[in-house]
């Protein structure tokens, strides 16, 4: 199986089915997705599939022959079974689009060309992307069919909503191809933290101080972010709790939006009970207005100054409900990074710190990059210096992974 450390799907198979729909027109764009992951693709089209999209497209972008008999000429040396050899050398199957005439072949065991014999054959995992007409997806036929195939553990991925190519508006469109390649990545992906729920705290808060104005600070969520996307693709069930932020989370995590301080603390305590792991990668405003404004503040009002007031420390707050849960703080620091951690990891009762250098380019708010050094109570476990966030997020995981 792939690596853990999420970066490496090079070597791994995709067998690529495509049936006869007209957004067939996409999967070149599927193709090119799973390449740049580094994956192999070998495509099986179905004869009406030609008809949409052609093998010579297909073979020069995944630089393998493109399958489409169940019989071909066979050279007199030739001795592997074709659908058998494709059936077992996949890690999985996707077959986008997946027509209404196929899947319903699919839930009758019908085997009867190339690609419904591999399907048959397969013990790898199939993701089926459903595409067609608004009326044959709602067709009672066609829902049945989807209802058999997900209780023998298809995945489907739904179709998107919106105007059709037939004309119709509705559900049925193929989602984009970044969207089923992801679903593919995540399908392909070492499931180390499956069964593992973890709670990932994201992005800033924003204090507000009337209905115009509010303090917050420069988070941008990317951290948080890329946790999520990890952890997900990894199998664990995820929890986003995000203050507003710019940015779109992973579809797999259930993501909950706050605003404040005190707003977070409340959805930390509520979504906690029966989580395994928190990741507090929220940069929480430390201070908020004493008095909120419910009406804006006038230039005539000549103002001042702005009275401030301490927000509660949420895993200091939290602290008692921690039993056997792992808990992972990260701080920001512009100076003596190692000392400042070591001593908040202390004080707020953490399980390990991640902290990152503030301030500088290449690392901290906005950048895609960061620098500093990950703690436990046993010492420094690793210094990283402008490691990609993505890539940092999986060594998280990974030290984390070894710890619960
Ligand atoms: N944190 C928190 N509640 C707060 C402020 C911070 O739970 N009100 C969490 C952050 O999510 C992070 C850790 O505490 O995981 C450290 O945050 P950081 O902003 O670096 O440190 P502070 O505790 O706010 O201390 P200081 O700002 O003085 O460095």
């Amino acid at each position: 199986m792939g690596s853990a450390s999420g970066e490496d799907l090079a070597g791994r198979t995709v067998v690529y089915g495509i049936t006869g729909g007209i957004a067939a027109y996409k999967a070149p764009s599927v193709v090119r997705g799973l390449k740049a992951l580094g994956i192999d693709v070998h495509v099986v089209m179905t004869e009406s599939a030609g008809h949409f999209v052609t093998p010579l497209t297909l073979q020069t972008l995944t630089g393998n022959a493109v399958y489409r008999e169940l019989f071909p000429e066979m050279p007199p040396d030739a001795h592997e079974v074709e659908h058998i050899a494709l059936a077992d050398r996949a890690d999985l199957i996707l077959i986008a689009p997946a027509t209404a005439n196929f899947m319903a072949k699919m839930a009758g065991g019908i085997a009867d060309d190339l690609l419904s014999c591999v399907v048959l054959a397969t013990q790898a995992p199939v993701l089926l992307c459903p595409s067609m007409n608004v009326n044959m997806y709602n067709h009672p036929a066609t829902t049945q069919n989807i209802d058999t195939l997900k209780k023998r553990g298809i995945h489907i991925l739904e179709p998107a909503s919106g105007e059709l190519a037939c004309g119709w508006e509705g559900a049925g469109r193929l989602p984009e191809p970044d969207r089923i390649v992801a679903e593919a990545k995540k399908l392909i992906y070492q499931k180390d933290l499956s069964g593992i729920s973890i709670v990932v705290t994201c992005g800033p808060t924003c204090q507000d101080i009337d209905p115009v104005r509010f303090i917050t600070n420069r988070s941008t969520g990317k951290m948080g972010a890329a946790i999520v996307e990890a952890a997900c693709l990894r199998g664990a069930q995820v929890k986003v709790i995000s203050g507003p932020v710019d940015i779109d989370y992973s579809p797999w995590a259930q993501v909950v939006m706050v605003r404040s301080a005190e707003q977070m603390l409340e959805s930390v305590k509520e979504n906690l009970k029966g989580a395994d792991i928190l990741i507090m990668a929220a940069a929480v405003a430390d201070y908020t207005p004493a008095n909120y404004r419910a009406s804006k503040i006038k230039k005539g009002d000549k103002l001042s100054s702005i009275e401030l007031k301490p927000t509660p420390d949420i895993l200091s707050t939290i602290k008692p409900m921690k039993g056997d849960a792992f808990f992972v703080g990260f701080a920001a620091e512009t100076e003596n990074l190692t000392g400042s951690a070591r001593s908040k990891l202390s004080s707020k009762g953490l399980d390990m710190i991640v902290a990152n250098r503030v301030g500088e380019e290449g690392s901290g708010f906005g950048s895609d990059t960061n620098s500093g050094v990950i703690l436990t109570p046993e010492g420094v476990l690793d210094n990283f210096e402008q490691l990609e966030k993505e890539v940092l997020a999986h060594k998280i995981l990974d030290f984390i992974r070894e710890r619960v």
